[in-house]
């Protein structure tokens, strides 16, 4: 069990690498000028690959969370709302990363609508929530 939290939390942190820098670049992006080309081309593969990488990194992130509550027990039945309240954030996470990806699409079709002062706030949010969920799982508050 110990082996398969021990790569839980590895697969999450670095899934959480991307949820941090993948927004990050949307700022920059957000403020390439229209006429660079090239750097706007050079940001957008390095946020294709980066999505790419960070989806592969969630599944076993997720799974082995997954096999930590399904399969060895831990949080099932009463007094565990710390997970139910745990799956709520990761749901929140899982529309988050879908909403970067729109956000990617956006972009790569020059349809982006945000400031990069409105990425910075949204690249805030992961920080937020990985505060939460981390908070929920140590001090399983209820
Ligand atoms: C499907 C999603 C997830 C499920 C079902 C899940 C489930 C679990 C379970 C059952 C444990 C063991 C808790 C214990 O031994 O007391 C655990 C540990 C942990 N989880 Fe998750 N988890 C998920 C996603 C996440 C996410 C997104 C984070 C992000 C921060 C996270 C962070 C942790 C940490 C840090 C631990 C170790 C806690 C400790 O040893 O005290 N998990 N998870």
């Amino acid at each position: 069990m110990l082996w398969v939290k021990t790569f839980h939390i590895v697969f999450v942190a670095s899934w959480f690498a991307g949820l941090f820098y993948l927004p990050r670049i949307f700022v920059n992006l957000a403020l390439v000028p229209p006429d660079s080309t090239a750097e706007r081309e050079r940001l957008l593969l390095m946020a294709r690959k980066l999505l790419r990488f960070m989806t592969l990194l969630a599944v076993p992130a997720l799974g082995l969370g997954l096999w930590l509550w399904l399969g060895y027990g831990i949080g099932r039945g009463p007094g565990n709302g710390w997970l139910h309240a745990k799956l709520a954030v990761v749901l929140v996470l899982l529309g988050y990363h879908y909403g970067c990806a729109r956000l990617l699409r956006a972009f790569e079709q020059g349809r982006n609508r945000h400031s990069h002062v409105w990425y910075r706030w949204f690249n805030e949010l992961p920080v937020l929530l990985m505060v939460l969920a981390v908070a929920l799982v140590v001090v399983k508050p209820f």
